[in-house]
């Protein structure tokens, strides 16, 4: 699922897409196995990405063939998802609805779904645990869900090696992790943070996955140019992913959890 004609970019999303296009694959077989259709018989997914915005994940999903509704609040950001899932020819399998996190079930069906993605969405909601529980609430028995949120640690991090060393330590000792008045993001999450969220609903964590460890750290001229190297941080940021000394200073952080099948 990585983007051979934006290296970059792939930096960006290549874990969690690599992560996610081996959980669906469990899932599918899971799935089929247990409705006996073993083999596909052209079963495939419902996935929900909650705040899907644009499509930076809903399109990659719907091209390994699964069946994915957005809902964002964003018509702009719909109009793109349109335009983009028919540039790449999975428009009969994108549908966008505008909703939100909270009215989620104004718009999709309860409980209808096997996968269920909330990325880049628990830091802007009012009420990050409400919004895991909409997204538990949407899952099938056995479903999927994929969380991804702003690292704590990485903001530290990055504050302090461009120099803000007061803000970083703002950042660490402020109960949203926020460096200031200016800092964009409303809201990141420690692992134990994320992980307690997702926990708190009833669901097993699969994994815990540190997101952009060094990709935003890096200078880009160490990366763009030179022959190999984004191929060479995109290995060394799947190596790190899991480990938990990196996890806790990564940009984002990536859980995968399984409801309960009963
Ligand atoms: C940082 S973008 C993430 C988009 C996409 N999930 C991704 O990972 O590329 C945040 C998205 O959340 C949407 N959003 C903001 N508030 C929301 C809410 N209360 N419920 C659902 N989505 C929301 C925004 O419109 C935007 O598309």
């Amino acid at each position: 699922m990585s983007d051979p004609m934006r290296p970059r970019a792939s930096l960006r999303t290549a874990v969690v897409r690599d992560v996610l296009r081996e959980a669906l694959d469990r899932r599918l077989k899971a799935v089929t196995a247990a409705e006996g259709t073993a083999g596909g018989a052209g079963r495939v997914l419902d996935v929900l990405d909650t705040g899907g915005g644009t499509g930076n994940f809903a399109v990659p999903v719907a091209r390994l063939g699964h069946r994915v509704t957005v809902v964002d609040p964003s018509p702009n950001a719909l109009f793109a998802l349109e335009r983009r899932a028919g540039e790449e020819g999975v428009a009969d399998r994108v549908r966008g609805v505008q909703g939100d996190a909270r009215g989620l079930f104004d718009v999709v069906e309860r409980g209808g779904f096997d996968a269920v993605l909330c990325h880049g969405v628990l830091e802007y909601v009012d009420d990050p645990a409400e919004g895991v529980r909409n997204a538990v609430a949407a899952l099938r028995p056995s479903g999927t869900l994929s969380v991804l949120a702003a690292g704590l640690g990485g903001a530290v991090l990055a504050r302090a090696l461009a120099g803000h060393f007061a803000e970083a330590r703002q950042a660490l000792g402020d109960p949203h992790g926020r460096w200031g008045e200016g800092d964009p993001v409303p809201r990141r999450f420690s692992p134990e943070q994320l992980t307690e969220l997702v926990t708190g609903e009833g669901l097993t964590v699969e994994a815990v996955h540190g997101v952009r460890v060094f990709a935003d750290l890096v200078p880009g001229a160490l990366v763009d140019g030179e022959p190999g190297a984004v191929e060479a941080l995109l290995r060394l940021e799947a190596a790190a992913a899991e480990v938990p000394a990196f996890r806790a200073v990564a940009t984002q952080l990536h859980v995968l959890a399984e409801r309960e099948s009963g």
